[in-house]
């Protein structure tokens, strides 16, 4: 079967998180990376939070499948030289550099438009154009000046940044869409562009939700959906919501069988307007459906802390997957709250590629996600990480370098 970005190759410079996972998922569709890195060094990840000595680490591991690494020395003139051929014939250079980084190393915009002007030039940095421009940025930098810490949290708690990687594997996954999109424009104007994705920008895109709550709350003083809704006061800027749902819907995390001592053992219920009749009958309520306080949607606002405790006295009463399978016979929105171990272990997620197992030849078997985005015509494998340095020959070989040159170019550190 073909892939769908079969025929692209790319230039990876790319370090860390965000970039790397733009990088593996333009992979996954196919596209052929070449990931360059530091001689001797390597990406810094390779060491970071090793779980083996002197092996790739997961964190490298996982976010570089499917790529060849090359290794180089950008900052020597034989190198700068490899790198022109190497732009000369990628059609995309993904680089997260700290900004400037690029352009002192001698290529510019200009540098790589004269080289090859159907490159597309794609950049991760911390944050667009403004005071922060030249900042260096890691994840929960960008979680926090992205409006997602000041918006996440219990509201009589700090702010709070979240598990998910929103700054890094979010700024990546946003860029790979600009790469995409550029690639496709290339077809009609025959150029490259310069693509940038912000990590403050795509922290703030996923946070939507919290702009239109700022203006809600600038327009009216209260939002109603919100845990401070109706007994405290709410400020001048969005507060913490907790796990109330954001949405129309309310919603809680609600405690289950043996949450006493499993600290997962929690459901996310949605009380859904339109199954709320089915609701009250599963938690013994039945009153409550014609009952004018919890009646409407509107009513049930003003009582949704003695509602959630109520259910909460009956998901108590069962496991989170008993209560999962009783509330879904109804239609009633709801998700156990599960641990990595149990997504680790879950069978059909293995059956759907969401979680692989890798083989590598250092590290042994380990599990890895998969693409998370399948497609009829562009079936993904994943492939290994590769070790440093693995493909330079051969990379270097269809660049018209000789073995003798490679070998001196070895010797010299250059590659
Ligand atoms: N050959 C020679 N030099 C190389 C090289 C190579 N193959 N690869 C990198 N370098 C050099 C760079 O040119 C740079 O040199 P300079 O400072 O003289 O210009 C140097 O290595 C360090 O690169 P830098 O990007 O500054 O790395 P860092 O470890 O200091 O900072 C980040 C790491 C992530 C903070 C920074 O790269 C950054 O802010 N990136 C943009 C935002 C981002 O992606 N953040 C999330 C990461 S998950």
């Amino acid at each position: 079967m073909s892939k769908a970005l079969d025929g692209v190759r790319i230039l990876d410079f790319t370090h860390v998180q965000s970039g790397p996972t733009c990088t593996q998922l333009l992979a996954w569709f196919g596209a052929d990376v070449i990931k360059v890195e530091r001689a001797g060094e390597g990406d810094a990840t390779r060491g970071q939070l090793r779980d083996i000595p002197d092996v790739d680490s997961l964190y490298f591991t996982m976010l570089n499948h499917n790529k060849r690494s090359i290794t180089l020395d950008a900052k020597n003139p034989k190198g700068k030289a490899v790198l022109d051929k190497l732009i000369k014939n990628c059609d995309v250079m993904v680089e997260n550099f700290a900004p400037g980084a690029l352009d002192r190393m001698g290529f510019t915009w200009e540098r790589i438009q004269e080289l090859n002007p159907r490159m597309v030039v794609a950049s991760v940095k911390g944050f667009g154009p403004g005071p922060y421009v030249d900042c260096k940025v890691y994840e929960n930098v960008a979680q926090c000046a992205g409006g997602s810490a000041s918006t996440t949290g219990f509201d009589d708690g700090p702010p709070m940044v979240t598990g998910a990687q929103i700054g890094d594997s979010g700024t990546g996954l946003h860029l790979a869409l600009g790469i995409v999109a550029a690639l496709y424009q290339r077809n009609t104007t025959g150029r490259g562009q310069k693509v940038l994705a912000a990590m403050q920008d795509s922290v703030l895109n996923l946070c939507r939700v919290k702009l239109r709550d700022q203006q809600r709350l600038e327009r009216t003083g209260v939002m109603k959906e919100y845990p401070q809704y109706p007994d405290q006061h709410f400020g001048d800027a969005v507060p913490r919501a907790g796990n109330a749902s954001g949405g129309g819907q309310p919603g809680s995390i609600l405690k289950c069988k043996g949450w006493e001592t499993d600290p997962n053992a929690y459901i996310y219920f949605i009380t859904q307007g339109a199954v709320w009749p089915a609701v009250c009958k599963v938690i013994g309520e039945p009153g409550w459906i014609t009952d004018e306080a919890y009646a409407t949607p509107a009513a049930r606002l003003l009582h949704l802390k003695p509602i959630f405790a109520r259910i909460e006295q009956w998901t108590m009463t069962k496991d989170k997957f008993e209560v999962m399978d009783i509330l879904n016979a109804y239609d009633i929105p709801c998700g156990p709250i599960l641990s990595m171990k149990e997504i680790a272990e879950e069978p059909s997620l293995r059956e759907s590629g969401t979680i692989v197992e890798v083989d590598h030849p250092t590290r042994g078997k380990y599990l890895t996600v998969g693409n998370p985005i399948k497609m009829s015509d562009s079936s993904t494998e994943v492939t290994r990480s590769p070790l440093l340095g693995e493909h330079t020959d051969e990379v270097m070989a269809f660049l018209g370098y000789g073995a003798e040159e490679i070998h001196a170019m070895r010797d010299e550190k250059v590659i």
